[in-house]
């Protein structure tokens, strides 16, 4: 397959600055769910490549989609994931504050130090935002286009209305992962793996029980009926009985994983329905938000049992794994296990690319996502 990514696609910094550049620049990123803001001035952040992003909540009720970058000296303005700013968002370094919408109002000292300054030249710069089904994304291209990139997912939506009484959100899981980002998207997509890897977990389907279908640059993948959904939906049924969300997700016709391209991966099952937006950290190093919403009979904190959970940073991490990643039962492990053991094989000098299974439910989304990603990294 000579669209194949060169392995250096895994390991070279400067071809992880190249994707910062020319793919992450103008991506739709994952920022959180319109429920995240629920007061003028609430705000989440996110980073896109190179570029620190917000998303803020104005007087309103509209969201905003901002540079999160003061235009004095460069400040990242707005702190942490997530917070409120109050009426203005304001920079911590000389205080120079700006409306909700980026419009800058305040510069101190101003006679003194700026005199004659046009304050109309100075405000924040915009970035683009767009929402389906209650999910935020955000583009640091001010012009970016959502629904196109959007478009052909509709018609196509999972079932899950994160309005509904009967879905709570669980507490957000964050993973340091020992691999290009672009190891852990590829597994996520690899349909051969199932039936082996996760054997005492997952279990299946093989091969030709489920397939991924391309929905323009993002990638929807179904259990046929003798595949996983058939199984987790009669499985829940038995356990869980009459319940809305089971009610609603056993509707057929929807994905049990959908891609977003380039680093989001959304999965509604039967039992909740989960947001994973990726973010390179280093060419060998990335970092995964995980994001569930799940029913009232469960947990709503997994962080107890998730294995490598450290509490003294909030982070899971192989480094922390008590027993081995097979014998945790949690598919999860399992797939950060092999994608850690990939990235170090990936690195070996003697490794060459080896073929890629065919068939819609096996290695062929693979194949596909390097197509997509040649289209902006070239
Ligand atoms: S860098 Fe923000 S006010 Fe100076
Ligand atoms: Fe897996």
């Amino acid at each position: 397959m000579t669209d194949r990514l060169a392995k250096q696609a895994y390991i070279d910094a400067g071809w992880l600055e190249h994707e910062n550049k020319t793919l992450f620049a103008n991506a739709w990123t994952f920022v959180g769910t319109v429920h995240d803001f629920r007061q003028a001035g609430d705000y989440r952040t996110a980073t896109c490549g190179n570029a620190p992003v917000c998303v803020v909540r104005d007087k309103q009720g509209a969201l905003k989609a901002l540079h999160n970058v003061c235009r004095h000296r460069g400040a990242e303005l707005l702190d942490g994931a997530n917070g409120n700013c109050g009426g203005t968002i304001t920079c911590p370094y000389h205080r120079w504050s700006y409306a909700h919408d980026g419009t800058l109002r305040g510069v101190p000292n101003k006679a003194e130090c700026f005199p004659g300054l046009d304050r109309s030249d100075l405000g924040l710069f915009p970035a683009s935002i767009g929402v389906f089904k209650d999910l935020v994304f955000a583009n640091p291209d001010a012009n970016a286009d959502f629904d196109l990139w959007i478009e052909p997912l509709r018609g196509r939506e999972w079932p899950h209305d994160l309005s509904a009484a009967d879905i709570g959100e669980a507490t957000p899981l964050t993973y340091d992962l020992k691999c290009n980002w672009k190891v852990f998207i590829e597994n996520a997509l690899d349909g051969y793996h199932l039936a082996y890897l996760h054997e005492n977990t997952l279990g299946g389907p093989l091969p030709g029980l489920n397939e991924w279908q391309p929905a323009g640059q993002h990638m929807v993948w179904h259990a046929t009926e003798n595949g996983v959904r058939h199984r987790l939906s009669k499985k829940l049924r038995d356990e869980a009985g009459d319940v809305g969300i089971v009610k609603s997700a056993s509707r057929p016709g929807y994905g049990g994983v959908y891609y977003l391209f380039p680093a989001t991966l959304i999965v509604p099952t039967p039992y909740g329905i989960s947001v994973s937006a990726l973010q390179p950290t280093a060419a060998r190093r990335c970092r995964m938000t995980v994001r569930h919403w799940v029913g009232p009979w469960q947990s709503k904190d997994e962080r107890t049992y998730v294995p490598g959970y450290d509490s003294s940073t909030g982070i899971i991490s192989s480094d922390n794994w008590k027993v081995h990643p097979l014998q945790t039962g949690d598919f999860q492990t399992e797939d950060i296990w092999i994608c850690e053991k990939v990235q170090r094989g990936l690195e070996s000098p003697a490794y060459v690319h080896g073929p890629l299974s065919a068939g819609a439910g096996a290695e062929d989304a693979i194949a596909w996502f390097h197509s997509a990603l040649r289209r902006h990294v070239t």
